[in-house]
């Protein structure tokens, strides 16, 4: 027996398994957005108990000649670590009837339409074919002179083709709106030392003011104001100690004693976030007087970490280059955009997450 041809043909078929894993990586994302888009999470939750998949197939609203392929999207979806099958014993009590059932798994509650801290928002979004046709042009676009694929594919940037397409600016700040409930729950609970001593903040990019609107209910003292483009904010209202200001935060930001940037710099590239930077120095007082920059980012760890959390790092920056100008940020890329843009110090607080809190100060 030949053994170099064997070693090279279990490697061979070892490449390609793998090869064909990441051609098919893609399969994940849409079998799940499937399963949300005819409400599987919300129907298997429903039920209660482990939910037969005669049951299932009853249930959910799909074309009667599909059912027999039911079984497979859930099967995937086990694998993926969403679904459990469990087994389930007939009204009878008859071993010989015992049937499996599906349940939810505690990760898929963040998958239910109607939990309050729902990631499905989120999910929608980023797998809406606006966002991910760009994904189809990046070489392209790194042959060509645009700014992002999104523009390629668009012929503007992201944040002019929500001006203009209402479908994408409405799941757009639906899906920044439940990554702030999340968001806000934690940050407000774990640090909120942070807002203490402060009379007012405003949450530049703050979309349509989840974040903002937490922060005020939880400090009635506090005047806060959502700062954003004027096709986000037009139209809604604030409240005592809210308010909507529209306008670019590249020419000039309201006044406050602090200013939020939540998922604002990771969008735009170092020479950009610098200049928002520059133009949050000018809207707060000096650090005496407790002016601060409080960041809601990602600080990307380059040593620690398990395989699945610097995955999603190297995803977000992907994201980030395609969709828009920005990129995910080591601790000392942070360090030198805070020192170009004039800042004194900072301190980071790694409490949500991949992401962080962190705290710039003038
Ligand atoms: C990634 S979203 C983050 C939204 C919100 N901070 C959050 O995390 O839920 C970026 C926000 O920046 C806003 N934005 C983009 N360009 C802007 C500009 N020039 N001035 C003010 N806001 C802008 C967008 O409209 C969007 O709401």
């Amino acid at each position: 027996m030949d053994m170099g041809n064997d070693e090279l043909h279990r490697e061979l078929l070892h490449s390609q398994a793998h090869i064909w894993n990441h051609v098919f990586n893609f399969i994940n994302s849409m079998s799940l957005k499937c399963a949300i888009q005819l409400g599987i999470p919300e129907i298997i939750n429903r039920h209660g108990r482990p939910m037969t998949l005669s049951e299932l197939v009853a249930a959910i609203p799909i074309n009667q000649s599909k059912s027999r392929c039911v079984y497979r999207l859930m099967r995937i979806l086990i694998h993926s670590g969403f679904f459990v099958k469990q087994k389930v014993l007939s009204k009878d009590d008859d071993a010989e009837d015992e049937e499996e059932g599906y349940l939810l798994l505690p990760v898929a509650r963040l998958l239910l339409k109607d939990e309050p801290l729902s990631v499905t928002p989120f999910l929608l979004a980023m797998l809406d074919p606006i966002l991910t046709k760009p994904w189809h042009h990046v070489s392209e676009w790194f042959q060509n002179d645009d700014p992002t694929p999104f523009n390629t594919v668009h012929g503007r940037t992201l944040w002019e083709y929500g001006g203009h397409e209402p479908k994408l600016n409405h799941f757009f700040n639906e899906a920044m709106a439940s990554d702030a409930r999340l968001v806000t729950s934690v940050v407000l609970k774990d640090c909120k030392g942070a807002f203490e001593g402060l009379n007012s903040l405003v949450d530049v990019g703050g979309g349509t003011g989840t974040v903002a609107k937490a922060i005020a209910d939880a400090f009635p003292h506090l005047n806060c104001t959502v700062f954003d483009l004027p096709h986000v904010v037009a139209d809604l209202q604030g409240s005592k100690n809210l308010n909507y200001v529209a306008g670019d935060m590249f020419e000039a930001i309201p006044p406050a004693d602090a200013v939020l940037l939540k998922w604002i710099l990771h969008d735009w590239s170092d020479e950009e976030s610098v200049k928002i930077l520059k133009k949050c120095r000018e809207a707060i007082p000096s650090k005496d007087k407790g002016g601060k920059v409080m960041i809601i980012d990602m600080t990307v760890e380059t040593q620690k970490g398990d395989d699945e959390s610097m995955e999603t790092q190297l995803f977000f920056d992907m994201l980030m280059m395609v969709l828009v100008t920005g990129r995910e940020r080591t601790e000392k890329e942070w360090k030198k955009l805070f020192l170009d843009a004039g800042f004194s110090d900072y301190k980071i607080t790694p409490v949500l997450g991949l992401r962080s809190l962190i705290e710039v100060y003038p």
